[in-house]
């Protein structure tokens, strides 16, 4: 199956960057949110990636400012933002982003399966949750597969496509051919939780969230020292206040409860979490993003 329009439900933190990864590639694509003022911050964000990339290629002198400029304007014209679901009766591949709930995911699902054609995909970018569950909610679960970006999705190549009880052989494959359309890099996998990439980061994050918690130490000071030693371009805890700590929370979560006391859950997010301090997206976490 060839995808001739996409969709991407829910456009926080990763869908409208998402929505650019595909417009990019040169597919219309429609970014669904439930209030205009989030529809508004995903587009905001994909004007923003978009601005980024072109402006690296004109200062490589690989194109004019010109070019560049209409090369934008056509990328940002492919994506139509919209709070409901007008123009989903002709898409072939939705990607939905929505909060990392099963209930959430469950009743979009439900809703989707309602408003696409019979044929469409219907993916979740979830990180831990499971696939087959969220294809009960639909009538089509041989369509429902897990389609995992990474963030930052404009710039990670990465894209897990995770096969559910119910994922038919030719939906796993149209769904790594459309991650190739996207020029992404596809790797399959099964519905084991933590997948494959957040299963081995988690393992030795969540190391490091232990001795925070065991020993008081300070966050800054840690981030610091790993940034220092190059083992990663930013610490675990300024890159959680990125990711979202309310999602990495819930990948921790699920993690220690599916494979036990090897997986550690930080007290600190978890009181940060409680107090509605979520990183970057409310502005406090374990950093102030002003
Ligand atoms: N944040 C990350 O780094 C990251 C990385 C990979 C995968 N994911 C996964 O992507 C998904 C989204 O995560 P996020 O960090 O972008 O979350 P987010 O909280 O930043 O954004 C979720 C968006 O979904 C919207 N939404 C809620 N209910 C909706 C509905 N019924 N219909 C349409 N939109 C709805 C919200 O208004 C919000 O704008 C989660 O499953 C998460 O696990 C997140």
């Amino acid at each position: 199956m060839f995808v001739f329009k996409a969709a991407v439900v829910g456009a926080g933190t990763m869908g409208g960057e998402i929505a650019q990864v595909v417009a990019a590639a040169g597919l219309p694509v429609l970014l669904k949110d439930v209030k205009q003022e989030f529809v508004d911050h995903g587009l905001e964000k994909a004007r923003e990636v978009a601005q980024g990339q072109l402006g690296g290629l004109v200062k490589k002198e690989k194109l004019t400012q010109e070019q560049a400029d209409s090369q934008l304007e056509e990328t940002l014209g492919r994506i139509t933002g919209t709070t409901d679901y007008e123009g989903f009766g002709d898409v072939d591949f939705v990607i939905e982003a929505v909060p990392e709930r099963m209930e959430i995911k469950q009743s979009v699902f439900a809703e989707l399966d309602e408003v696409t054609p019979g044929n469409a995909i219907l993916a979740s970018n979830t990180s831990s949750l499971s696939v087959t569950e969220m294809g009960e909610a639909t009538t089509r679960p041989h369509k429902v597969c897990g389609f995992h970006f990474f963030y930052p999705a404009s710039v990670l190549r990465l894209i897990e496509v995770i096969e559910g009880d119910e994922t038919s052989e030719d939906t796993m494959q149209s769904a790594a051919n459309f991650a190739q359309q996207i020029r992404k890099q596809p790797i399959r996998c099964g519905e084991a939780p933590g997948f494959v990439v957040n299963r081995i980061l988690n393992s030795s994050v969540s190391e490091i969230w232990r001795v925070r918690d065991e020993e008081d130490l300070d966050v800054e000071e840690i981030d610091r020292l790993v940034t220092e030693s190059k083992a990663s371009p930013m610490g675990p805890f300024y890159l959680a206040d990125l990711l979202g700590l309310d999602t990495v929370l819930h990948v921790a979560e699920h993690l220690r409860d599916s494979y036990g006391d090897r997986f550690y859950v930080s007290s600190a997010m978890k009181e940060l979490v409680e107090a509605g301090n979520y990183g970057q997206k409310t502005g406090k976490g374990f950093y102030d993003h002003g």
